[in-house]
């Protein structure tokens, strides 16, 4: 373990912005990572794990402290479910491909989803009709000043819309080291209802009892004609939440655009896509710099190559006030913001 200076992290946030940590350390267990938490010169520390869900907007003034933790366990298996704990530092999509071969079902509709293992219960992630709180059962933590060892059971969590504790009560107070989750063996309940999945699968005729494997393959294939790879164009997925507004407000706005997508959330309340009101207040596509809109998903901010943190930000704000102007609603973003 060896603290390096002045270390560009272009190749660890998948915005791709090329800031520095003035100090940083990779951390490959969690004996590394409670002596890392014990070095008192550096009182404040920066977690960086798959870097997929932040924008830095400046050099970091903290100890950078890489999450590299690597393992995946089977706790117990029977013919019908398997409980599998995980390292924080695993690759998200590598796991569920991991998933997919070896017939774990659950997560299959998450595949392609940036980022590591450890983070998604930060935001608990989402995608065509599952989240994955569904299938997490435990998250194992450490206090980032004690380095005890915390176990939150999934009620614990209080998961949301990309929400979870860890984003509130417990923001920066503990780091994820482990994931556990609760996967089926047999009988996998899929869930295909999402509309682009239907299709996708018809088109492969896959649809008659798709396997996993034939569900993983469409939500790759519509990820990939929509979103843009963070390997090829820098990007964070969805830069917002999708809002949710009052049956009022949503009726209201219903009336000027009738064909407007919606969900309804509840009887008093409706989420509109984001992704529409950034389309409808005609910025998808648009591009300053190298700072952009995509020009197929219009909730997925860019970086065309050497965009800085800041001017992706000024977008970002440029957005909720032509979003608010227009519609009376405001933005929230859902990437963390440095
Ligand atoms: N839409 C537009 N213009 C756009 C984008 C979307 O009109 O530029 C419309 C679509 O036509 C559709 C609706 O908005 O009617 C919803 O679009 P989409 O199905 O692409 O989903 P989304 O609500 O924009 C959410 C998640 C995504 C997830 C998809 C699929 C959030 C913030 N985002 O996006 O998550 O992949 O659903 O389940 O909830 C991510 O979090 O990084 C992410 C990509």
């Amino acid at each position: 373990m060896k603290i390096q200076q002045n270390i560009s992290l272009k190749n660890f946030n998948t915005f791709g912005i090329d800031v520095k940590a003035k100090n940083y350390v990779s951390v490959q267990n969690l004996e590394e990572l409670k002596e890392v938490l014990r070095l008192s010169d550096f009182s404040e520390k920066f977690i960086l794990s798959g870097g997929s869900n932040m924008l830095l907007t400046k050099d970091v003034e903290q100890l950078v402290v890489h999450l590299n933790c690597k393992g995946k366990e089977i706790i117990s298996k029977n013919d019908e479910v398997v409980f599998v704990k995980v390292a924080a530092g695993e690759n998200w999509h590598d796991f569920v491909l991991w998933c997919i071969e070896n017939d774990f079902g659950g997560i299959e509709n998450l595949s392609l989803i940036p980022g590591n293992v450890g983070t998604c219960p930060i935001q608990n992630i989402g995608a065509y009709g599952v989240e994955v709180k569904d299938v997490i059962t435990e998250v194992e933590a450490m206090h980032s000043k004690t380095g005890e060892i915390r176990v939150f059971t999934n009620e614990e969590c209080t998961f949301g819309y990309r929400n979870s504790i860890f984003k509130n009560e417990l923001k920066n107070q503990f780091i994820i080291t482990n994931v556990i989750f609760r996967l089926s063996t047999k009988n996998h309940q899929t869930k295909i209802s999402y509309g682009a999945i239907q299709q996708k699968l018809e088109k492969n005729k896959t649809s008659e009892n798709p396997t996993i494997k034939n569900i993983s393959d469409a939500v790759i294939a519509i990820r990939q004609s929509k979103l843009p790879d963070p390997k090829e164009i820098g990007n964070s997925g969805s830069f917002f939440k999708n809002p949710v507004v009052s049956r009022e407000q949503f009726l209201k706005i219903q009336k000027d655009f009738p064909t407007m997508p919606f969900y309804e959330v509840s009887e008093t309340e409706t989420k509109i896509p984001a992704g529409w009101l950034i389309e409808t207040a005609e910025y998808k596509g648009k591009r300053f710099g190298d700072a952009g809109v995509h020009t197929k998903q219009a909730l997925v901010l860019v970086n065309y190559g050497n965009a800085t943190g800041k001017e992706i930000f000024e977008l970002a704000q440029k957005i909720q006030k032509i979003v608010l102007e227009k519609f009376s609603i405001s933005l929230e973003m859902e990437v963390n913001i440095y």
